[in-house]
């Protein structure tokens, strides 16, 4: 399979705009896959050379392919809390949240779900994502079926949830234990599939479902763990009743075996100076989620600060769906670039695009993917930069500049720029491909 267009990847995370060394770009590119995944990447030049007998080929010139998008954190059980009016963290968890999630209970419904998400991730331009399941083992198991049967590569939580909830919603610390080993040994690594250890929150869980899910993540080191912190001040100050041993919320997982270079901390907006230092120290990642931050009113996330400070913390951008407001990751980073304004600082396009797909990658700790290189998987999302009228009128006054076009991309872009997608080499038939 052969995908023709301006092709552009990621060799390192950018140090700021014009930083061109972080990139490489062919203007006329030719993406070899075989088998799923990039064996060369090509100058239009050499098409007689790479078309070998019965080569099929997708022919985007003029159009942008890139990686296809990570996104690093999502609640599969949120698309239909999405846009749930005027709650902030605690109170849109009981009003709209945790009844929408105790549907998953039911196993059809679940999978009929997950069509739709995956579908909805694709339409985006998002070929991985990390995800929240509900409580519900079954959630995470439709998920990764439907996913294994797209091809994509899902890592999927059984939500952990033992107090502070409804009882359709909880499970016990033995359960949460439990069901997650089952799933790890019936699903991670099965394909692309994988199994993420995933308790809630601090408010959530117990002492001991907390216990009983770092003996897990002990016995399994190369699985990730996510969960959320210090999302909003009222959830701060509960974390402290509820464990006031604890140094502070970071401490909470930490005590417990949660903290460390596989585990994700959605939000990490609220940080003291002894949790930055710990999350430093650890390769613990802060997952950087503005839509939701925003929407929620939980704060805004101080991305340069913890990216350059005195203890620089790894940080991922995800969507947060369904506190989170749009699938897609280039909206997304443009309200991280609105954020970051009222906060002094810039997001360049080309960091911005580096976290969408190699930076998110770097996260997961998954070389092979977020890159178009050979050995890496072809994940492909392929962008027309001009798809609306908008778009085109501002683009026609532009310079033509590769890192101007990027940020028209990502300040204006949404699904609708979205032409085509591949997973694992397989065109997924949004756009017109021509051969
Ligand atoms: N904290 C605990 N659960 C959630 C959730 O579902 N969404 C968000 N945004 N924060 C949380
Ligand atoms: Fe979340």
């Amino acid at each position: 399979t052969l995908v023709r267009g301006r092709v552009l990847t990621f060799k390192r995370r950018p140090h700021g705009a014009g930083d061109s060394a972080a990139y490489s770009y062919f203007e006329d590119g030719i993406v070899v896959a075989e088998g799923g995944r990039v064996v060369d990447v090509v100058d239009g030049g050499e098409m007689s050379r790479v078309a070998g007998e019965g080569a099929i080929l997708h022919d985007f010139s003029g159009k942008l392919i890139l990686p296809g998008f990570i996104d690093t954190h999502i609640h599969f059980p949120q698309t239909q809390v999405i846009a749930s009016y005027g709650e902030q963290l605690l109170e849109w968890l009981t009003k709209y949240t945790f009844p929408a999630e105790s549907r998953y209970g039911d196993p059809a419904f679940a999978g009929v779900q997950a069509r739709f998400f995956i579908d909805e991730l694709l339409r985006n331009g998002t070929t991985t994502a990390v995800c929240y399941g509900s409580v519900h083992k079954g959630s995470a198991e439709a998920l990764l079926a439907e996913s294994e049967r797209r091809g994509t590569a899902m890592f999927v939580g059984k939500t952990a949830m033992d107090r502070n909830a409804p009882p359709d919603v909880l499970d016990t610390a033995q359960s949460a234990h439990d069901d997650t080993a089952t799933l790890i040994a019936a699903w991670h690594g099965r394909g692309r599939q994988k199994v993420v250890i995933t308790p809630r929150f601090a408010i959530t869980s117990t002492p001991e479902q907390l216990e009983a899910l770092g003996s897990l993540a002990r016995d399994h080191p190369d699985c990730l763990i996510q969960t959320h912190l210090s999302e909003n001040l009222e959830e701060i100050a509960t974390v402290r009743r509820l464990f006031p041993e604890r140094a502070d919320y970071l401490d909470v997982y930490e005590h417990y075996g949660l903290v460390g270079p596989k585990s994700l901390m959605g939000h990490a907006i609220h940080l003291t100076p002894r949790e930055i230092q710990r999350m430093s120290e650890s390769g613990t990642v802060a997952v950087f989620c503005p839509t939701s931050n925003l929407f929620i009113g939980s704060g805004l996330f101080d991305y340069k600060g913890l990216e350059g400070g005195t203890h620089p913390v790894r940080i991922a951008l995800a969507t947060d769906i369904g506190g989170g407001t749009s699938y897609s990751m280039l909206a997304t980073a443009a309200e991280a670039y609105k954020v970051m304004q009222l906060r002094g600082q810039k997001l360049s396009a080309i960091e911005a695009f580096h976290l969408m797909t190699r930076g998110n990658a770097e996260a997961l700790g998954e070389p092979d993917l977020g890159r178009i290189a050979p050995g890496a998987h072809a994940d492909l999302v392929v962008l027309d930069s001009a798809a609306t009228p908008a778009m085109a009128h501002r683009l026609a006054a532009g310079s033509g500049d590769l890192e101007e076009e990027l940020f028209v991309l990502m300040t204006l872009g949404s699904d609708r720029n979205v032409h085509e997608v591949f997973v694992g080499g397989r065109p997924q038939g949004l756009g017109k491909a021509v051969s």
